[in-house]
């Protein structure tokens, strides 16, 4: 374990409950993996504290929110509305990938609102706002305003729908609200070797589910990374195939962590033997042996979510709102080829109906914990040894608690 990541346990009081909560979470976090205990409640449900985790991490950090295979051809979008901004994604042309704010430069209207029926994905030539019809190209530069042709910051093309810091990472489109994050090819470096081997930027989407969710969003990164709850919430679906006993934890990313989920023994058995085991669809190519044994869900801190198989690539896409809900889009990508064998509509209808199924399970864990949280009852209990990515997860929060708190400080001194 590299003891330089953690953070020493320097809180400066003198803002209430949101410092002692700050000072609660590095406390539970510096804990000894043997000693691993779950965050207080008010890390789940404080609005305030949800509020200093948007600025402070949410904002200032990666968030994906697009897969290429969405954005194939110039003028496709995806739309959706991320920490108070609605954005749109969209594939400009020469220009490359862009995250425009769907924010109208003329008196803020959205330019394409969900609320007058403008699809939350597709294709279009440019952005014309439906209130005074101001025209934006697809690189967000304006284009025109009625009876305004003439005013020197619209002749001058001056105006313009706000561009975010963005990027494509493993196939995957990332904004940074803040606009100071480090290169997301440093912060998730330590992912590439093995992700590089599934070219992600050159799968499909072949599923894409919505969910709304009352829960923090915290809750499903711990339960997504954690092989522990195989046993218990999965224990039909998952244990049989890839036991929570058998599954471990990678060594400590600073922005990143992986958990390895091998296949059963008698499942690895066959594939040693020549017997690829639970494919659906067309195996990736250039695949290692070593990657059929296993499957791997990955965190790209915060909140970039993959669990990855020989034949497929789980992203979830995940919109906190509040301390206590959230929306998230499911999906899952596969080779573009998988689509040519014969049985692939059943197959397909199959996968997608078992991808629903685990996540509904996940979901009513989920929901049901966060109304624990919100109990009076709610005591943080003991981890087990399979929970450690929760336990990194925790430094990794730590981390930036005491990151900002420097920068706080520094402000404070300077
Ligand atoms: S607010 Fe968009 S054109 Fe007026
Ligand atoms: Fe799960």
């Amino acid at each position: 374990m590299n003891s330089s990541l953690l953070p020493t346990l320097e809180i400066h009081s003198g803002e209430g409950n949101l410092d002692q909560l700050h000072e609660a979470i590095c406390r539970t976090a510096h804990k000894p993996l043997a000693e691993a205990r779950a965050l207080p409640a008010a890390a789940f449900t404080d609005p305030s504290h949800f509020n200093w985790e948007r600025e402070h991490i949410l904002r200032r950090q990666w968030l994906s929110v697009a897969h290429l295979s969405q954005l194939r051809n110039t003028g496709d979008f995806v739309n959706l509305e991320l920490l108070g901004e609605r954005i749109s994604v969209v594939n400009s042309g020469d220009g490359g990938i862009k995250v425009l704010s769907r924010v109208c430069a003329h008196r803020g209207m959205d330019v394409m609102p969900p609320e007058f029926g403008h699809e939350q994905q597709g294709n279009c030539s440019q952005y014309r706002c439906p209130y005074h019809h101001w025209v934006y190209g697809l690189d967000g530069n304006i284009k025109g305003a009625p009876f305004m042709k003439t005013h020197p910051e619209v002749a001058q093309k001056s105006l313009r729908l706000h561009e975010f810091n963005s990027t494509v990472w493993q196939g995957l489109v990332l904004v940074n609200f803040s606009g100071d994050a480090a290169p997301a090819s440093t912060l998730f470096g330590g992912l590439d070797e093995h992700l590089q081997r599934w070219h992600m930027e050159e799968l499909t989407m072949v599923a894409d589910i919505a969910w709304d969710c009352p829960f923090n969003w915290k809750v499903l990164v711990e339960n997504f990374m954690e092989p522990y709850h195989h046993a218990g919430a999965h224990h039909t679906l998952f244990q049989p195939i890839m036991p929570a006993q058998g599954c471990w934890t990678d060594t400590e990313g600073e922005h990143f962590q992986v958990c390895h989920l091998p296949l059963a023994d008698a499942l690895q058995d066959k594939v040693k033997q020549g017997e690829p085991q639970l494919l659906s669809f067309r195996p990736m190519p250039g695949l290692q042996r070593s990657d059929f044994l296993e499957w791997t869900v990955y965190l790209a801190a915060p909140a970039t979510l993959l669990f990855v198989a020989a034949d497929r690539v789980y992203w979830y896409r995940l919109q906190p709102l509040a301390a206590d809900r959230m929306q998230i889009r499911t999906t899952m990508l596969v080779h573009p080829d998988a689509a040519g064998a014969d049985n692939y509509p059943q197959v397909l209808a199959d996968e997608i109906e078992l991808m629903r199924k685990f996540h509904l399970e996940d979901m009513e864990m989920c929901g049901a914990v966060q109304s624990g949280l919100a109990s009076s009852t709610y005591r943080p209990g003991p981890l087990n040894e399979l929970e450690q990515p929760i336990w990194l997860f925790q430094r990794y929060l730590a981390r930036q608690i005491q990151q900002q708190s420097a920068r706080r400080n520094a402000g404070a001194n300077g």
